[in-house]
């Protein structure tokens, strides 16, 4: 069965995309269920990625589809300003349930890009507020994504990401990355590069604690191409940051909703952070929605003056949506139901071992796990990323598998209900696909 006929290529332009490489051969997906996106040849494809990092419960879920329909017949949109609905609230406190203790509070966004940017303004505000608003400094991390808005794309860390676009915020610092060497083919977390944390000692010393206002990073980063962090070193920042009074904000935009084990990676490694962004897996990617998870003490810290005044000039049309709300609900449900939240878990082991047994073959320079999150990196070819890409493209077109390709690294973020026979399946398509491209 093949879908609709196929739109005309030339008027949108896409986002993150080669858009002539694209549109010259089209990559269409026209349906999804469970597992598996259907092409618009009718052919199925195992779905590698959970779409980009989001579809954690699998496509097409009944009980989400009809809570979005049954939400947008009832309240099809309700004002975000100075009035309320019942399902953000409802949301936010189910939420806070999974969060690390303390980070009590909510504000909806929707997107990680969104969710970053506001992090960031609260962080901001929130020294303010304390009568410290000459920390104005953020940190964030080389090799960092944190979204695109100018927030995110100057405490980001990936290049192509920021030159062409001036000279963003001011007062930023980054810490080095933690993808080291002599930490490849690591299973889970790796040994070396706790010690890298102490780079945020040496801006402390450099700019003073008291100018420096937030930390961000990604407790694994992602979309570089999946970097555990070094085991200790979230640890260590945690305890820098607490030391001289510097937020520390989790992007978690990826990590969070059952990625590495539990609700939050902040929860996997034991460390707790101030704030955390989160989104995509929110509403298992059916509604767009984010959030940002932030320490009762830093809500609290706006809590003043008189009650008739706005805490906080923040927000957005969108925030909390109703029918963004009735999905994240939906979501939450299954996650719940099914487990969902320990599968990663569960399945890593298995994953570790599947994805590991690719080390011998041919231009493989790196490969790295953790929960259900793995990345196999090649040497490059002259060209930067077009082996990526080659490998990309094979695995699509000819294992019927969907990967994703960041430079010369394949990121693998299957739906977390994801068998082992499909895990061997995946692993098998990518093998073959590695043998395939020179
Ligand atoms: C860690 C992280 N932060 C922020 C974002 C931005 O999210 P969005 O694309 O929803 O704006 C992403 C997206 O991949 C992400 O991985």
């Amino acid at each position: 069965m093949s879908g609709a006929p196929s739109p005309r290529h030339d008027a949108f332009w896409m986002p993150f995309t080669a858009n002539r490489q694209f549109k010259s051969e089209p990559r269409m997906l026209v349906s999804a269920k469970d597992m598996h996106y259907t092409r618009e040849d009718g052919q199925r494809v195992l779905d590698g990625t959970s779409g980009l990092w989001c579809v954690n419960a699998g496509h097409g879920r009944e009980a989400i589809t009809k809570a979005v329909q049954q939400q947008l017949a009832q309240l099809d949109y309700g004002p975000a300003f100075q009035m309320g609905h019942p399902g953000p609230f409802e949301l936010a406190e189910r939420l806070v349930k999974h969060a690390p203790d303390g980070l009590n509070k909510v504000f909806f966004t929707n997107s990680g890009s969104e969710s970053v940017d506001t992090a960031l303004k609260i962080a901001l505000a929130y020294h303010r507020c304390r009568g410290q608003g000459e920390r104005t400094r953020l940190i964030g991390r080389e090799k960092g994504y944190h979204g695109v808005g100018f927030g995110g794309i100057s405490v980001g860390g990936l290049v192509n990401n920021r030159r062409m676009f001036g000279p963003l915020l001011n007062g930023v610092d980054h810490l080095r990355h933690t993808q080291l060497r002599g930490n490849a083919f690591s299973r889970g977390i790796p040994n070396q590069g706790a010690e890298l944390a102490d780079d945020l000692e040496r801006m402390i010393a450099l700019h003073g604690a008291d100018t420096i206002a937030a930390v961000i990073v990604e407790p694994v980063a992602g979309s570089v191409g999946v970097i555990p962090p070094p085991a200790g070193y979230l640890q260590r920042l945690r305890d820098i940051t607490r030391q001289h009074g510097i937020l520390l904000i989790f992007d978690e935009v990826i990590t969070g909703s059952g990625r590495v084990g539990e609700a939050f990676a902040a929860r996997r490694f034991g460390v707790v952070p101030d704030l955390i962004t989160s989104a995509k897996g929110l509403t298992n990617g059916a509604v767009p929605m984010g959030a940002v998870f932030a320490a009762d003490f830093i809500h609290d810290a706006f809590m003043q003056g008189p009650e008739s005044a706005i805490e906080l000039f923040h927000g957005y049309t969108y925030s909390g949506h109703p029918v963004a709300a009735a999905a994240g609900l939906a979501t939450l449900d299954l996650y719940e139901r099914e487990g969902l939240f320990q599968r990663s878990l569960e399945l890593e082991e298995r994953w570790a071992e599947a994805l590991h047994s690719l080390s011998d073959l041919p231009h493989v320079q790196d490969i790295r796990n953790i929960g259900l999150m793995g990345a196999v990196e090649f040497d490059p070819r002259d060209t930067v990323g077009e082996r990526g890409y080659d490998v990309f493209h094979h695995c699509f077109w000819k294992g019927n598998t969907l990967t994703r390709c960041t430079a010369d690294t394949i990121a693998l973020s299957p739906p977390l209900i994801i068998s082992e026979s499909q895990i061997d399946e995946l692993i098998s398509a990518l093998a073959s696909a590695i043998k395939a491209v020179d």
